[in-house]
């Protein structure tokens, strides 16, 4: 997604951030896993974009074959180490840095004593790293479902017929409501980063969302007929009371259901068939 002119506003007014190596190095090398297992690390800093490790390692510690999704820029700030992908090994002492381009299987070993810069950088473009996704649901969606609750309580309180068949439609669409939030609509929510971006391994929970959906669907088709029909009973209702506000909010109310028997529930589902498919595709 793109910054708006604020956010960028804010970033270029963000003081520089300074790290000192040598006193993050001394307060490494008093961490307890660089006493017991010969090496330790440290994370400097991390953006969604950005990540800088520290890392110490004694003479013969191995980083085993691992690559990451970021482009790698590894600089060794003293000892030496040895440093290999599918295609070759290479040797780098003190004052080398090393440039891997994303996702390159790598191992390292120290053929001595190193400490170790290690900066990985997402290229522009690329999706944020996150730890998980936030699944959301769209705003406009959410507040459409908060107007429907007001509007709803407003013709409860219009009291006579028009509050009575109003109730009867608030019965049953509360819990309706609460298991669409639940979710029915949060996947809707990744939309824009799926266009964006495609599948992320962090999108891994959204099956697990969508298949609840598939399998409570049969029933929440039915919950939508219950609706309107006792929405039909509020139309009615507001006919007979000269009350047209109250019909043509019943109305909205049908056309919201509509809205997503033919939308929203449909994408929901093709989300999660389409994240499952490429994860499982991923190796
Ligand atoms: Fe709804
Ligand atoms: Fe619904």
């Amino acid at each position: 997604m793109g910054k708006t002119a604020k956010q960028k506003e804010q970033e270029l007014a963000h003081p520089p951030l300074v790290i000192d190596l040598k006193e993050a190095t001394r307060r490494l090398r008093k961490k307890e896993e660089w006493q017991s297992a010969g090496r330790a690390a440290t994370t400097l800093m991390k953006t969604p974009y950005r990540r800088a490790t520290l890392m110490a390692l004694r003479k013969g510690a191995i980083l085993t074959r691992h690559r990451t999704r970021g482009a790698v820029l590894l600089q060794v700030l003293s000892g030496r180490i040895r440093l290999g992908t599918d295609a070759s090994q290479v040797e780098v002492g003190e004052g080398s840095l090393v440039s891997l381009h994303p996702r390159v299987s790598h191992d390292v070993e120290a053929i001595e004593e190193s400490e170790l810069l290690l900066l990985v950088v997402k290229e522009a473009g690329e999706a944020p790293q996150v730890e998980a996704i936030q699944l959301e649901i769209p705003q406009p969606l959410k507040q459409e479902h908060d107007e429907l609750h007001v509007g709803l309580a407003e013709a409860i309180n219009a009291g006579g017929a028009v509050g009575a068949a109003a109730k009867a439609v608030a019965e049953l669409m509360h819990p309706h409501f609460v298991k669409e939030e639940m979710f029915a609509l949060p996947p809707l929510g990744l939309l824009p980063l799926l266009a964006e971006h495609g599948v992320q391994p962090e999108m891994r929970g959204v099956p697990a969302m969508t298949d609840r959906l598939e399998r409570e669907l049969p029933e929440m088709l039915e919950e939508h007929r219950a609706i309107v029909s006792a929405l039909a009973g509020l139309v009615e209702a507001a006919t007979n009371e000269k009350k047209p506000e109250y019909a043509r909010f019943a109305e909205k109310l049908m056309l919201h259901a509509h809205a997503e028997e033919a939308v929203s529930y449909p994408t929901a589902r093709l989300i999660g068939r389409y994240v499952r498919e490429h994860l499982e595709a991923q190796p």
